[in-house]
């Protein structure tokens, strides 16, 4: 009876790693349809990318001075003060950093019953923590989620995603948002001059030392990448993407399975499939599945029987000594291993879609700058990155994946830069 149970939870396990499998073919249908999703996202045609101007081109790497950045991406909310010096160098010169959801459970700015006033507070009270009372601060503001912007320093929420839920702050200009709170707080000698994207932040940190930086992506809680566009006057604008929500994929009974119970069914599908965010919920319910013929150890259930509960840093961490018995152990490491290489595989061929938007048949160097624990931290991911774009791509040689470590805080205080450089030079 034993060895019966361990043959079919084999077959479960060899059939779930199979369908999660993405083949050659696949790689190459997914970055046609996404560069053609590119393309008609760009002429206003329906189309799952937003492409979202940036108002913001690459730096010429002469921006300097010192800059306030507030980097609120969902998980934690960062402060920064940065100096700029030019030619890719910079300095932190004070930094703070706090979740937003506390681990003690006594605060939570991202859930329903929080107010966008109250969130906005929080964040203006971070930022009066670090400033001094007798300067003054330009302030660059990452803002991680999709925002219509009409300008460098006006950003409208069009949604939430990473299932956060804060209430009145979708459809709102989030830099008027947080200049009230600013003014709320008598921080009246902090001036917001810049909101952007994490995606442009982690590419304008790479830009400022490296020429042909022309990409920027997250592959974190969260995912989605922006590109330079060439313009039609000659000029270029950073394009964010919102590459999350592209949605041309071979889902599994799964993907679809969490889609229908997430906040926001039909939308980030993408993300959904590759961000830091799901991929631990997915492979609790794969194994939530595989439990049907009895095999996993009863008390792992027990443990994660709530949505989410089994984080994606859990699922890379566990281990033997999780007390769990080795079938669970073996089947929560298959699994795991099966979601992150997906993960790596649907966002290179993303990349490589937007190579060939940039690139047509020329060839071309590219520096594709990267941040988020998935890149940073899953041992592999960036390898399979480069496996496949090296198999797929004309560039040979030619791209580089590099780190933008915490780029896009950095980023905000170079947008803040350019924004003054450019006021500067106008009176
Ligand atoms: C947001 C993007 C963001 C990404 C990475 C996604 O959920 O929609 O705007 O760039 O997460 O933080």
């Amino acid at each position: 009876m034993g060895g019966r149970k361990g043959v079919v939870k084999m077959d479960f396990l060899e059939q779930v790693q199979q369908e999660l499998l993405i083949l050659p073919q696949q790689i190459n249908n997914i970055s046609n349809d996404f560069q053609q999703a590119m393309q008609s996202g760009l002429a206003k045609q329906p189309s799952s990318l937003k492409m979202l101007p940036s108002f913001l081109d690459t730096p010429s790497g002469t921006e300097h001075g010192i800059f306030l950045a507030l980097d609120f991406g969902g998980t934690n909310i960062r402060v920064i003060v940065v100096e700029l010096l030019g030619q890719g160098i910079f300095r932190i010169k004070k930094h703070i950093s706090k979740p937003m959801v506390a681990s003690d459970g006594s605060y939570n700015y991202i859930t329903d019953t929080v107010t966008a006033e109250q969130l906005f507070d929080f964040l203006a009270e971070q930022i009066g923590a670090v400033v001094e009372e007798n300067e003054s601060y330009g302030l660059g503001h990452t803002f991680s989620f999709p925002c219509c912007q009409n300008s460098v320093n006006s950003a409208l929420l069009l949604h939430w995603t990473k299932e956060i839920n804060t209430q009145g702050v979708e459809g709102q200009d989030v830099n008027v948002l947080l200049q009230q709170a600013l003014v709320r707080k008598r921080l009246h000698n902090v001036n917001p001059l810049a909101i952007i994207n994490d995606t442009v932040g982690t590419l304008l940190t790479a830009a400022y030392s490296d020429l042909y930086a022309d990409i920027g992506s997250i592959c974190g809680t969260g995912h989605n990448t922006c590109y330079v566009q060439p313009l039609a006057s000659g000029n270029s604008m950073i394009i964010n993407m919102e590459s999350g929500n592209f949605n041309k994929l071979p889902r599994t009974k799964y993907d679809l399975q969490l889609d229908c119970s997430s906040d926001k069914p039909g939308e980030q599908i993408l993300e959904k499939m590759t961000a830091g965010k799901y991929l631990g919920e997915l492979c609790r319910l794969i194994l939530l599945d595989c439990a049907r013929p009895g095999l996993l150890d009863r008390d792992f259930f027990a443990c994660y029987s709530r949505p989410y509960s089994l984080t994606t840093e859990r699922m890379v961490k566990f281990s033997g000594k999780e007390g769990f018995n080795i079938n669970t152990y073996r089947a929560v490491e298959g699994v795991a291993a099966a979601l992150i290489k997906r993960s790596a595989q649907l966002v290179a061929a993303t990349y490589l879609g937007i190579l060939q938007h940039i690139d047509g048949t020329g060839i071309k160097h590219h520096t594709i700058a990267i941040d988020g624990s998935l890149y940073e931290k899953i041992p592999g991911y960036k390898q399979v990155l480069e496996e496949v774009l090296i198999k797929n791509d004309n560039n040979k040689g030619r791209i580089k994946l590099v780190l933008s470590k915490d780029g896009s805080g950095v980023g905000a205080a170079i947008a803040a830069a350019s924004v003054s450089q450019a006021e500067r030079n106008i009176s």
